[in-house]
């Protein structure tokens, strides 16, 4: 069977295998029989994509994350140093499932995103998963579980596998390009759209690729994770200052040190979220 490539994928039901290095990792696609931790090479994962349909709207477009071209990121100014690779999981729709999955991604039409294929690489050593996110009885979100984690098919570890991958690229009008660091952090903690509050996007990222391998945390990430913290935890001793002081101050309207609730606390939208 030839490689699927941009211009052929769509024109018959087969199978394929698509790359997820965002939301994909905790709200897998409806169809899949395989799941395979892993990278691709060549690319850099940042929170340079505005969402105006998942994590924002469109008058306060929150913040998600897009791949850019190594090459072209060689060409910016950034804050951060990427990692040589980017981790995620690659999941393998089988073809019976093809149009289903097709439909669920909105593949012609999904918002600022193209697809590319390129080399996915199975991780070599893969400690099992079973801490992902549960999915509750109302929830339309699915789950990961140790049951669905299903590991490279023997024939395919060490191999390389053509992927699909959506990227924002930066000629879509959602591409931001640099952010800085600060602004960003600060900017994600006030968002959200309909798939619920953007630093949630970004804690359920940093637990998921933590949770992939050991290699496969991501510094700018992480960066912006410590940076998110740091805030909330900054405006909760205000706040906490301003209840006790009772000076008739204003307490600080900053969104503060709720824990992470995975369990479907907003609605999910069904369309597949970047
Ligand atoms: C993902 O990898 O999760 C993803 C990224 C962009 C668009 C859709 C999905």
């Amino acid at each position: 069977m030839p490689s699927p490539s941009p211009d052929t994928f769509g024109q018959a039901d087969d199978s394929f295998w698509l790359f997820g290095y965002g939301s994909l990792l905790w709200k897998p696609p409806p169809h899949f029989d395989q799941r395979v931790p892993g990278y691709i090479e060549g690319y850099v994962r940042r929170f340079w994509q505005a969402s105006e349909d998942h994590r924002g709207t469109p008058s306060a477009p929150g913040r998600v994350l897009t791949l850019i071209d190594r090459a072209h990121w060689d060409t910016l100014t950034d804050h951060h140093e990427p990692p040589e690779r980017v981790w995620g999981a690659a999941y393998h729709i089988p073809a019976a499932k093809v149009a289903e999955v097709r439909e669920y991604l909105d593949i012609r039409e999904i918002n600022g995103y193209s697809i590319q294929f390129t080399p996915f690489h199975p991780a070599p050593f893969v400690t099992s998963i079973s801490s992902l996110p549960t999915t509750p009885a109302h929830s339309s979100t699915r789950s990961i579980t140790a049951s669905t984690t299903i590991f490279a098919k023997p024939e395919k570890q060490g191999q390389a596998i053509n992927c699909l991958v959506y990227i924002g690229l930066p000629s879509n009008p959602q591409f931001l390009g640099p952010q800085d660091p600060d602004a960003l952090a600060r900017h994600i903690l006030k968002s959200q759209g309909p798939s619920g509050e953007n630093r949630e996007y970004l804690f359920l990222l940093e637990k998921c690729l933590l949770e992939l391998s050991r290699d496969s945390g991501d510094k700018h990430v992480s960066d912006l994770v410590r940076r998110c913290k740091e805030i909330e935890a900054v405006a909760q001793t205000q706040a906490e200052g301003d209840e006790d002081g009772g000076d008739g101050a204003e307490q600080t309207q900053v969104p503060v040190g709720e824990s992470l609730h995975i369990d479907g606390s907003s609605e999910q939208p069904e369309e597949v979220e970047k």
